[in-house]
């Protein structure tokens, strides 16, 4: 395999087939996440993207988008399996393709994707494993097309903040970050009810979710990855923890979208969004500890755990000028039965006067006293997802005609990024397999 010189996802004026600026799309993948992206189409972005087509291999989640699209307005779909994807692309020749199918199937659908001329929104993680890094990368490559990886977690106001004191020096070099991130039980239960809880399906936690934190250290310090040593394995749920009761349980005929795209779904691939977390099968990990070392010698102490009261997370980074904090709280308080989504009141249920919601950014230079750092409040995902589909859904389109303008945080994610991103995750199962310390470059996808 090769090494690489990466090109940044291009802004060149393009136009759709009516001859107006208004991309055609085609998303793969009509499940939960989809909606975002469709939604998009249909309310802020309905002037530049049309849908034009969907993909699935079920085909009662292509109908429920199908007709949600066509009601909201964000288009009138063609419907395709997935199993004719390249018919798909061949007639329906859309301009971009987003991807929102499981983590697996993501680098044969990239390359597809692209090798079809199309350009590509493709859903962290990029992908799961060296094979598929390498596939991404060589078909990017050859077919010239722009590739964005969805990192949505880099437009959440306080992680930009914490970039901008890192870029503005007032920490100076960084030598070291310690990171600990916090699922709660209600979130954290959710990957071991569908096919996150198969590590063949998702790379486990270390990819799949981490990919979000590795990406932000990436960006945060602008460093690569070199070396990992995992540890960690599945100490809270799964079979051998017993019976987490009825807390746990997922009730998906009381929520009517849940009901639509799954239990109603069902029947055609046997996919079950409910399974039980505490049953036997699940082959990822609950609970990881990472050492990461970075090119400028920099190094990283990186802990996740999936089953944590609350939710939110912990970075230090230090630096040669001073140290950096940002502490947040997603969720104050873990509520039953949910399926891994923020509550009606933001997360704010459960929350008291020993743990509050939000976020705190706190700089402390050399000899000086801490000072805070003001944070933006509109926090987590759904800020996030706002600030990034503005970004990737307008980027043909000139600063002066609603485009956006250059960012001075460079937020949008490449394949250099998203590559990077999954390294450390990739990199980190084989750790968790060898006991040993592996070299990134081992992968065989140089950096
Ligand atoms: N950035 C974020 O915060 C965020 C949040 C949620 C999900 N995601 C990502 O979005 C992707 C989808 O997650 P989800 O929660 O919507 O999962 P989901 O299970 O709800 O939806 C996946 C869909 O893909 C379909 N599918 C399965 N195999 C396929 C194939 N070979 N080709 C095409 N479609 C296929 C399924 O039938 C299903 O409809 C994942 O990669 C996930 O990591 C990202």
């Amino acid at each position: 395999m090769t090494s690489a010189t990466f090109a940044a996802p291009a802004t060149e004026p393009s136009t759709g087939s009516d001859g107006t600026t208004r991309r055609r799309y085609a998303v793969v993948g009509t499940g939960h996440r989809a909606r975002l992206y469709v939604d998009a189409m249909a309310g802020e972005h309905a002037d530049v993207a049309e849908l034009a087509a969907l993909c699935d291999t079920n085909p009662t989640r292509l109908a429920f988008h199908a007709e949600r699209a066509r009601r909201t307005g964000a288009g009138a779909p063609a419907a395709y399996d997935a199993h004719d994807v390249d018919r798909m692309l061949d007639e329906v020749r859309p301009d971009v393709v987003v991807v929102t199918s499981p983590d697996r199937t993501h680098a044969a659908h990239v390359a597809t994707a692209l090798h079809h001329g199309a350009d590509v929104i493709v859903e962290k993680p990029l992908t799961i494993d060296a094979e598929g890094m390498y596939t991404i990368l060589a078909a990017t490559r050859s077919s010239g097309r722009h590739l964005t990886v969805a990192h949505n977690y880099r437009y959440a106001a306080h992680n930009a903040a914490l970039r901008q004191v890192v870029a503005d020096g007032r920490v100076g070099d960084v030598v070291s970050v310690h990171f600990e991130w916090l699922v709660d039980t209600a979130h954290g239960a959710d990957y071991f009810r569908r096919w996150h809880r198969d590590k063949a399906a998702s790379g486990g936690l270390l990819v799949h979710k981490a990919s979000h934190h590795f990406d932000l250290v990436n960006w945060w310090t602008q460093d690569v990855p070199e070396s990992v040593y995992a540890r960690g394995g599945l100490r809270f749920y799964g079979e051998a923890a017993g019976d987490g009761g009825a807390r746990y349980a997922l009730d998906l005929a009381a929520d009517p979208e849940l009901r639509s795209l799954y239990l109603d779904a069902a029947h055609t691939d046997g996919y079950r969004r409910d399974q039980d977390p505490f049953g036997p099968g699940a082959t990822i990990e609950d609970t990881l500890s990472v050492l990461v070392g970075y090119r400028s010698g920099a190094s990283m102490t990186y802990s996740l755990t999936a089953h944590s009261p609350w939710e939110g997370y912990r970075v230090a980074i230090n630096g040669t000028r001073g140290r950096v904090e940002l502490d947040v709280v997603e969720r104050c308080h873990s509520t039953e039965g949910l399926p891994g989504a923020r509550t009606d009141d933001g997360g704010a249920s459960g929350c008291c006067d020993v743990r509050r919601r939000g976020g705190r950014l706190v700089l402390q230079e050399h000899w000086g006293q801490a000072v805070e750092v003001p944070l933006d409040e509109a926090t987590g995902h759904a800020g996030g997802d706002v600030a990034m589909l503005r970004d990737v859904l307008r980027d043909h389109l000139p600063a002066s005609a609603g485009g956006p303008a250059t960012d001075p945080l460079a937020r949008r994610a490449g394949l250099e990024d998203g590559l990077r991103a999954v390294a450390v995750g990739v990199a980190g199962n084989r750790s968790l397999v060898t006991g040993q310390v592996v070299p990134v470059a081992s992968l065989g996808v140089e950096l």
